[in-house]
């Protein structure tokens, strides 16, 4: 017979499924709804072709070298959920399209899993599936690093992402979302002894200047931009809590301007690009401002969800393709040659630009 508190967990674990399926429905519904081409900041960066560049397309590489492996593409299919009956699939039909693309791919928060281990499988079947694949486990900022190892173990991964996002949390209700942030010591503490990479990674508000020096000081691996322009989860959790006046979901930097805060910077360390990719010319245009990789979330899972998983590795192929394009049109062998490119700005990047190179101004 189960007893109250058995009762009183499994309410709680379906709670949490049941938010986790919310997420899957309205970033769909959201997906769905958006007109992404200014957003992302991608639309204000113009780049230089060359009509004379020097170059066989045979001649192109698009890999990337990050932690020490060789990525095939420089792109992976990002976070997304994981731990509901919905998840799971979605994440197994994530792993299977990963695998034929050869694809790194990063599970979603597995928090879940370390809260109630018997939802582990739906996580470890990801391995199961992609099995020689590179996976990132992913936690929350708030987990210590016996959590971390259970993670990471769990998938047999080859790198840890901790999320980071507090502005999600700020739009949930009060008694769901955090209220507390004091997430640095941690997150240094994991990196600095868990063996395989840690990456930061925001969920869609990006970063500023501030944030990139106080991780460049930490024993993080690299750093995931997370900008704003795609998936937007304080719109998700407004339309969850039916709190609509805070405008959470205007707050963050793009992918563009969060990059170029990591330039100002002067950040050493790789970073990651995600936020409302679509298009092989925004992944271009993330590793001509200095992303070693980049990832895409809400996108794939819209269109698995409206177009099928056939549909998804054909936009994934063409992302490999039209990437090689992008290379010879701008007279580049690999992505190394890419960082010397130059840009034109225009529009709300242009004065961001402006602004936060020059401080003192106002
Ligand atoms: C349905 C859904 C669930 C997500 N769950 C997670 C998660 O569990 N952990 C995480 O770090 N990011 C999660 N993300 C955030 C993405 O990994 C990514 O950072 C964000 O959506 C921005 O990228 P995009 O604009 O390409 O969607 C989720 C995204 C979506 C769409």
């Amino acid at each position: 017979m189960p007893n109250q508190l058995d009762k009183e967990k499994d309410r709680e674990k379906i709670t949490h499924q049941h938010r986790k399926d919310e997420h899957l429905s309205l970033a769909q519904k959201f997906w769905r709804n958006q007109n992404f081409e200014n957003s992302t900041g991608f639309g204000d960066i113009r780049l230089i072709p060359k009509s004379l560049p020097e170059i066989s397309m045979t001649e192109i590489d698009i890999s990337a070298n990050v932690f020490g492996y060789k990525f095939k593409k420089p792109f992976y299919i990002e976070a997304i959920t994981g731990g509901s009956e919905r998840g799971d699939r979605i994440n197994a039909q994530l792993a299977e399209i990963a695998k034929n693309q050869r694809l790194a791919m990063a599970v979603g928060s597995q928090s879940i899993a370390l809260k109630y281990p018997e939802l582990a499988v739906g996580f470890a079947k990801v391995r199961q599936i992609h099995k020689d694949g590179f996976l990132f486990a992913n936690i929350g900022a708030s987990h210590g690093l016996e959590g971390a190892k259970r993670a990471v173990d769990m998938i047999e991964a080859n790198a840890l992402e901790i999320h980071v996002n507090v502005i999600q949390e700020l739009a949930m209700k009060d008694g769901e979302g955090d209220r507390s942030f004091y997430w640095l010591e941690n997150i240094n503490e994991i990196a600095s002894q868990l063996d395989v990479p840690v990456i930061v990674k925001e969920v869609g508000f990006g970063m500023s200047q501030q944030t990139f020096q106080l991780l460049g000081e930490t024993a993080v691996s690299a750093i995931n931009v997370g900008g704003r322009g795609g998936t937007n989860f304080a719109w998700i959790e407004e339309q969850r809590a039916k709190e609509f006046s805070l405008y959470l979901d205007a707050q963050g930097l793009s992918a563009p301007e969060s990059l170029l805060e990591a330039k100002f910077a002067s950040i050493s360390k790789p970073l990651i690009a995600t936020g409302g990719i679509q298009y092989a010319s925004q992944i271009v245009k993330s590793q001509v401002l200095g992303a070693s990789l980049v990832s895409s979330a809400g996108f794939i899972l819209s269109n698995l969800v409206e177009n099928g998983a056939e549909y998804v590795e054909m936009i994934l192929e063409n992302w490999a393709s039209d990437m090689t394009k992008f290379y010879a049109m701008l007279g580049v062998k690999d992505s190394s040659a890419l960082q010397k490119t130059e840009l034109i700005y225009s529009g709300d990047l242009f004065t961001f630009i402006e602004q936060r190179t020059k401080p003192s101004r106002f």
